[in-house]
């Protein structure tokens, strides 16, 4: 059976590398580094009110912030606990056999996939290239030999995108086929309103796009996510899903982060100023490749020395965890993804891998 693999497991690096546990600043996940929105610690103490009731069924809460925040219609959005609930149902109650997954990335997309007892195939993306997007007509020779694709919208970790028309002409081109698409971190991009699918005019009988809110509000504790499609897919999604997944204090939660407008832009602002830190400071260095990011994560190639855990000592001594991409699928060869988090933080992080690298030539 497939393995659970993630970041935020500073346990385990402090005891591979063998080195004593302490606090660490935790770059390995991709989550906004502004916290929780100030509204939830204003209101925190109301929410325990919820534990005394059963939620809705379906987690109504969720699905009234993306009435209100996207404009989608409530009969398109099927909320689940976090994402991960919805990328596991979707290929289950489809009865997907064979699903093509840009590679590589999140883990679970491939885990969803096999669980069901679906074939999994690859397109894979080249560090070679960047990492850059399949074409159409390999997406397009792709998805003829399987039922669905399934890929993340921006790629986690490697920032590739999907353009929005592309998609829209193979859901037009493939009518029996489904098109899975992760927007998890798409709220991060400052354009993402012109290359999102949450929206009205891009619901399709056979898309459907999983959304996460834990990454962009800082709330991965809690679990909130849905997905997005066709109301007749999203019934049909209904009718074989557990009922009260989604707890009542999430979709208090997911009420309130409506009116959380002003954090994202600061939070975009923030993304937008710190990304180029980052790669004016390391983008041109001797024995590192940084990939270009739009997002809150960078994917870097480690090639200082052949062995990542060169890099890796010396930033968890110093207290700082980024996340190990060797066990991504393709990502063997010392690569590793770091948060964007605010400038103190990261300014730390350039000098402690501009020192790793430093030792590394020597
Ligand atoms: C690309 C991607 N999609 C989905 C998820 C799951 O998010 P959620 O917290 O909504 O379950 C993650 C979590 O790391 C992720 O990286």
């Amino acid at each position: 059976m497939e393995k659970h693999i993630h970041g935020g497991a500073p346990q385990h690096e402090f005891q591979r590398l063998g080195i004593p546990p302490h606090r660490i600043v935790d770059f390995s996940v991709n989550v906004s580094p502004l916290g929780p929105p100030r509204i939830l610690f204003n209101n925190w103490n109301n929410l325990i009110g919820e534990v005394l009731a059963y939620p809705s069924v379906n987690g109504d809460g969720i699905a009234e912030y993306y009435v209100r925040r996207f404009g989608l219609e409530y009969e398109t959005v099927l909320p689940g606990n976090g994402s991960t609930e919805c990328i596991y149902l979707v290929p289950r109650v489809l009865q997907l056999k064979k699903v093509a997954i840009i590679t590589p990335s999140f883990h679970d997309y491939e885990r969803s996939c096999r669980l069901c007892g679906a074939d999994v195939s690859e397109i894979v993306l080249s560090g070679q290239n960047g990492f850059a997007e399949p074409d159409y007509d390999t997406l397009a020779r792709n998805l003829e030999n399987a039922d669905a694709v399934m890929l993340g919208n921006p790629n986690n970790p490697t920032n590739t995108m999907i353009p929005r028309e592309s998609i829209l002409e193979l859901s037009e081109r493939f009518p029996d086929k489904y098109i899975l698409v992760d927007e998890a971190f798409i709220q991060f991009l400052d354009d993402f309103k012109e290359r999102s699918l949450l929206n009205p005019a891009c619901i399709r009988k056979n898309i459907l796009v999983f959304h996460s809110l834990t990454k962009i509000y800082d709330i991965p504790g809690i679990r909130l996510g849905a997905v997005i499609g066709h109301p007749q897919t999203i019934e049909q999604l209904k009718d074989h899903k557990e009922p009260w997944t989604v707890n009542g204090i999430a979709e208090k939660t997911a009420e309130m982060l409506i009116q959380c407008r002003d954090y994202e832009s600061q939070l975009r602002k923030l993304m937008r100023k710190e990304r180029r830190r980052f790669v004016d400071k390391l983008g041109t260095l001797d024995g590192l490749r940084l990939f270009p990011s739009h997002t809150n994560y960078f994917l870097a190639h480690w090639q200082a020395s052949d062995n990542l855990d060169d890099l890796l000592r010396i930033l968890l001594s110093n207290g700082f965890l980024v996340r190990d991409c060797r066990n991504f699928r393709n990502l063997s060869d010392n690569y590793f993804r770091f948060a964007v988090r605010k400038a103190a933080d990261n300014v730390e992080l350039i000098s402690l891998i501009k020192r790793a690298l430093k030792m590394a030539v020597k």
